[in-house]
């Protein structure tokens, strides 16, 4: 076995991150997308990394540059669907999968493979959109159907409250719905600061852990998922 430093707490597990976002094309040259620099999911690819684990990071969109470090393997995306496939592949037989991905909920519903062209007539396309592969879901779905998929999965979530209900209780209920084991909740809105490095999170667990919460930089945070994934597996 490769010498691994005393005190890493992921030593022999391999990891999958999933970061940055998806893209769904319309026609060769337009995509419809979501925002995410990437910058959490390479965090925890590191940090993953840092504790000893071999990482294979899925890799959407991203603004950042993707890690280069011995034991991060990069496997690169676009669409929800590219995602869907490397996630089923990739994670067999690994113990855990984190989904940081901003994953578009629509599609088209149809693409052309001609670039769609202006009309004379002033007209503009209507597109109609489709919902996208639930990949958490899915992943979760088929591991519970006994395929050797990770024995803990972690989701992402970025939640709003509103008059009745918290964004935390937004997120236990998005919990219980993807079946994962643990959902990282940003608390996003009124008295959030946007735009900066520095995060705000809970995390939630299915097994009825006390809920924790963490604040300070993307490597802070990173670095707290990874110690309780670690503990999780351990
Ligand atoms: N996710 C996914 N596949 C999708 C949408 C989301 O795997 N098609 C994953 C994300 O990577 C994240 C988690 O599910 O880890 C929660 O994403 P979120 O957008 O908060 O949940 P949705 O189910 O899409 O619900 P909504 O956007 O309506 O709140
Ligand atoms: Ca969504």
């Amino acid at each position: 076995a490769a010498a691994t430093q005393v005190g890493q707490t992921l030593a022999g597990k391999h990891v999958v991150v999933s970061a940055g976002g998806t893209r769904e094309a319309l026609d060769p040259v337009r995509y419809l997308g979501n925002r995410s620099s990437g910058k959490q999911g390479v965090a925890l690819a590191q940090a993953a990394a840092a504790q000893g684990a071999h990482v294979t990071l899925i890799a959407g969109a991203m603004d950042v540059a993707a890690p280069e470090h011995k034991n991060i393997a990069v496997v690169n995306i676009e669409s929800t669907h590219d995602l869907l496939e490397a996630v089923l592949d990739h994670a067999q037989h690994k113990d855990a999968l984190i989904m940081a991905a901003a994953v578009a909920d629509f599609r088209p519903a149809s693409t052309t493979n001609e670039k769609i062209k202006k009309q004379d007539d002033d007209s503009a396309p209507t597109i109609v959109l489709e919902q996208t592969e639930d990949v958490l879901r899915s992943t979760v779905e088929q591991r519970d159907a006994g395929q050797d998929l990770p024995r803990v999965i972690v989701g992402f979530a970025a939640e709003t409250g509103d008059a009745h209900t918290s964004p935390l209780e937004y997120g236990r209920a998005k919990l219980q719905r993807k079946g994962c084991e643990i959902l990282v909740v940003n608390e996003v809105g009124v008295g959030k600061v946007f735009g900066q490095d520095e995060n705000d999170v809970t995390m939630v667990f299915a097994d009825g852990s006390e809920d924790v919460t963490i604040q300070g930089t993307k490597q802070l945070v990173a670095e707290a998922i990874i110690e309780r994934l670690a503990g999780a597996l351990s």
